[in-house]
């Protein structure tokens, strides 16, 4: 039985009084291109996989399924080639944001960035044009996207890395990253598979004693897994990803490289992977309960520095001894080159650029390389080559995303856009503005903070990149004011700062920029919520020097803004981490030649506190060998499902962001169901044959709705319709989220323009996880929809029973 029930008298008449039907390129509630690749396209693949692994010997099929770290080819993941067959070897670059150790690439936006957007077209074209330049490297593999870290922890140092706190928007930005990533013939490697969720202990150690001390665990029930942590891995695999890469940490006390419930009857059997499972690097510790369990390729495996390495050799023994079967080795081999077929990489793929090697060794180790000398005569040259320049012309979309990504938190009197008359005599504050002093590459791991002088573009770790161009905000303000007459003064000490000191400052500006960061790392997680470098002083202090003061922020993750209520901040941006451009970026947004249309994608708190999920910490404490646990006993409530369900006001909701205009939501919103009375059961059909994704079932269009957006300002600008979903409580384990993301669309419009935008749910939207049943099921009762512009302004419900 279908009811429709609530407020809604007209549903059908809606879309033709108000106009057409928006779609835009940006398909919310639907995949990119649906499923890339479907079953028979996968088989083909393996099938051409499978007769090469055939003409293999024993010692080959060892080698495809280990990696090499001495090759020297300079990427971060080598598999040997096998020349007498004419097969080239795999190369595996990292990482999610542009090619890392690498000259002459670009240095795109963070995953943070492309989060805040809500716009899956651009990450398209990112994911497009970042394969674009793996490929012009030689490089068959992109060791990215990232959907874990989903964002358990506020504070997790990668959370920059991946989308966004919420699995639905996360898992749009992996469908999309990878749709454009594949489309150039690029394999994506999706990552981390699963529960990395915080960098403290995240693997296995070693004490001085010699003692071991396992990979935190991260412990988590099968409900949460389905609806929060797999979700967006089952989008990446619906895209057609043709890699997952296993965590360093353990999930339920095993490793995730070495989970069967996690790489075979989840992955494969659940959800239709077809692709291979690669360790994270070093993250396998063992050979039969890896390799047994699901694991396909060690990486970075065999070296001549005799690390230790659990697939080579140690394999081929296990094989020998029958440990690990034959055909489970054939397995292995075969879902490694299955891609490459998949791909067609066998058809003229560009080789490894020379130059690769000599990046990768002067970034790891420097000049001084005693390896330097050895490589020259090895590799046959007198000097290191150039490299290939594969930026092409993505700077301009770099440029753009930047923009995109900026969240407009705050404009009090309407201080933004900036115009030529307010900025007749502009100040620069804090050591984010300029350039950084210390080269253009983040090298250091061993400093939480990073490197003091500089403006921040990107975090650390192997998700860096190395500029070959730097905008700086500060370099670009100067551009911007130089024909106007006007003047820049600036002062990037925030120890000067600090100290109240602004004597260096003459005449007092009439507009003060103020530009934070907060650095983060692989291997760290933050320590605090604050930005980094004494920033609510520095704030404070220009405030009150200065009555317009306006306060980006370059920040890896979520902070706290003591200084948001500051009568002088008049305005605040979230600029994030827009990557090479960003100070051409931000200038087109505080100048207003981009409207501000980013959003949050995650909730700024009031205070530290209101955020309840600490990294576990037990750095320093005794707690032998297995004790590190992460009890994931929060379940579903991360970010703004714990806000609603603890009722806690943010300091700005998750998917917030406000425009130059304004926007209004005038008409009723429309939702109707698309299963005929009678038709629909609770959970998909068992016996259908499972696809990329799983079920196929669970694709399937449920429900359709349409909700109408009008700007009602004087500015043509964009903003974010956002659809949120409740369950009917009585039917639903305990748990459940007040309210869940299910749909969004980016909308441009010009002054008084209306546009009405459709959102298609599909099983999977309005399903929780019956553990009992092992399935999706649609829960009994009614469901609640309410559209907004974030998610606590909801300006528009209504209710649907289906069954
Ligand atoms: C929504 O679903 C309907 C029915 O399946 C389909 O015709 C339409 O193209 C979909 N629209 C979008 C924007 O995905
Ligand atoms: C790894 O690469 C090195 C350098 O190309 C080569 O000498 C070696 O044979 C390769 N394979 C193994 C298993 O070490
Ligand atoms: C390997 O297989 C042999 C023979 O079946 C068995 O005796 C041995 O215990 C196995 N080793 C491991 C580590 O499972
Ligand atoms: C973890 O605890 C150690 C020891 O107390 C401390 O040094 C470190 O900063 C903590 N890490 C985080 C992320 O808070
Ligand atoms: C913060 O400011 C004080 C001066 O007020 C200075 O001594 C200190 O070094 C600053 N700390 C940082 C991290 O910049
Ligand atoms: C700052 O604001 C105060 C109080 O509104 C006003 O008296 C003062 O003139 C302003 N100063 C500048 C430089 O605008
Ligand atoms: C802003 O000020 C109000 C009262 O003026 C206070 O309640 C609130 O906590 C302040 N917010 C922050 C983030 O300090
Ligand atoms: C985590 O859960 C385990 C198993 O239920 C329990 O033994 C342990 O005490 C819990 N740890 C913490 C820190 O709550
Ligand atoms: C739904 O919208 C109606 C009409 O605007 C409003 O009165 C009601 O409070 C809303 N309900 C919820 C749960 O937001």
């Amino acid at each position: 039985m279908i009811k429709l029930k609530g407020w809604l008298p007209l549903v059908a008449l809606i879309a033709t009084t108000i106009g057409k039907p928006q779609n835009g390129n940006l398909a919310p509630n639907s995949d990119f291109k649906g499923l890339s690749f479907d079953n028979i396209e996968w088989a083909k693949a393996t099938s051409r996989a499978s007769k090469f692994v055939a003409q293999l010997t024993l010692d080959e099929k060892i080698g495809i399924v280990t990696g090499n770290a001495s090759n020297l080819q300079g990427c971060i993941g080598n598999i040997d080639a096998v020349p007498r067959l004419n097969f080239q070897g795999i190369c595996m670059m990292d990482g999610p944001q542009g090619i890392n150790r690498a000259e002459s690439v670009s240095v795109f936006p963070s995953g943070i960035t492309m989060g805040a957007t809500w716009d899956t077209s651009l990450i398209y074209q990112r994911g497009m044009a970042m394969a674009k330049e793996f490929k012009g490297k030689g490089a068959h593999v992109m060791l990215g996207p990232v959907s874990g870290p989903l964002g358990r922890n506020a504070l997790g140092g990668r959370n920059w890395e991946g989308f966004a706190a919420d699995p639905y928007l996360t898992g749009l930005a992996m469908s999309a990253s990878i749709a454009g990533a594949q489309s150039v013939g690029v394999q994506t490697s999706s990552k981390h598979f699963i529960g990395n969720e915080q960098e403290t202990q995240r693997t296995r150690t070693t004490s001085i004693d010699g003692s071991i001390v396992e990979a935190v665990s991260s412990n988590i029930d099968d409900r949460t897994l389905h609806e929060l942590y797999l979700w967006p891995f089952v989008d990446a695999v619906r895209a057609g990803t043709t890699s997952i890469m296993c965590s360093y940490n353990r999930v339920n006390q095993e490793y995730a490289c070495a989970n069967e419930r996690l790489l075979t009857d989840i992955l494969r059997d659940e959800i239709g992977f077809r692709g291979y499972v690669v360790s994270d690097w070093y993250a396998t510790h063992s050979t039969l309960a890896t390799a047994n369990a699901g694991l396909d390729l060690e990486m970075p495996g065999v070296s001549l520095a005799q690390d230790p390495t659990y697939f080579g050799d140690a394999l081929l023994g296990a094989v020998s001894a029958g440990n690990v079967t034959q055909s489970r080795l054939d397995d292995m081999a075969t879902r490694v080159l299955t891609p490459y077929y998949l791909l067609e990489q066998d058809n003229d793929y560009p080789t490894v650029d020379p130059a690769s090697i000599y990046n990768y060794v002067f970034q790891e180790v420097g000049w001084d390389s005693p390896y330097i000398p050895l490589l020259l005569p090895l590799l046959g040259d007198k000097e290191p080559p150039a490299g290939r320049d594969v930026r092409g012309d993505h700077a301009s979309l770099i440029r753009k995303i930047g923009a995109a990504g900026s969240v407009l938190l705050k404009n009090e009197g309407g201080i933004l856009p900036l115009s030529a008359s307010t900025t007749m005599n502009i100040g620069v504050f804090g050591n984010d503005a300029g350039d950084p002093t210390d080269g253009l590459t983040a090298l250091l791991t061993d400093d939480p903070l990073g490197f003091e002088y500089g403006t921040l573009d990107i975090g650390g770790g192997s998700g860096t990149g190395r500029h070959s161009n730097l905008v700086s905000p500060l370099n670009a303000i100067k551009e911007r004011i130089a024909n106007t007459g006007g003047k820049v003064q600036y002062l990037l000490s925030n120890s000067i700062i600090s100290e109240n000191n602004f004597r260096t400052i003459y005449p007092r500006p009439d507009v003060c920029l103020v530009f934070l960061k907060t650095y983060a790392a692989e291997t760290y997680d933050r320590a605090s919520f604050e930005a980094d470098w004494n920033s609510t002083q520095v704030v404070t202090n220009v405030a009150n020097f200065c009555n317009n003061t306006i306060v980006v922020t370059h920040s890896a993750g979520i902070n706290t803004m003591p200084w948001s209520n500051h009568t002088n901040v008049k305005a605040i941006i979230a600029a994030h981490l827009p990557g090479e451009e960003t100070g051409n970026a931000i200038v087109d947004v505080l100048w207003g030649e981009v409207e501000p249309s980013g959003r949050l994608p995650y909730t700024v708190p009031k205070s530290a506190a209101d955020y309840g999920i600490p990294i576990t910490n037990l750095t320093g404490q005794d707690v032998g060998r297995y004790g590190w646990q992460a009890n994931f006993t929060e379940g579903l409530m991360i970010d703004y499902r714990h806000f609603d369900a603890f009722d806690i006001e943010p300091l700005f909701p998750f998917g917030f962001g406000l425009s130059y205009t304004t926007f209004e939501m005038a008409t009723p919103a429309t939702f109707t169901s698309l299963v005929p009375s009678g038709s629909l059961t609770p959970t998909p059909d068992a016996a259908v044959e499972i696809q990329p994704g799983g079920n196929p079932e669970l694709w399937s269009t449920l429900i359709t709705g349409t909700v109408a957006v009008r700007n009602t300002g004087t500015r043509a600008g964009a903003t974010v319709v956002q659809l949120y979903m409740s369950y009917p409580k009585s039917s639903v384990p305990d748990g459940t989220p007040l309210r869940v993301l299910r749909g969004f669309q980016k909308v441009y419009l010009e002054p008084g323009a209306e546009s009405v935008v459709l959102f298609n749910l599909t099983r999977r939207d309005v399903s929780f996880w019956d553990v009992d049943a092992q399935s999706w099921r649609v829960p009994e009762g009614e469901l609640g929809f309410y559209a907004g512009f974030n998610s606590r302004e909801l300006v528009q419900n209504a209710t649907l029973i289906l069954l």
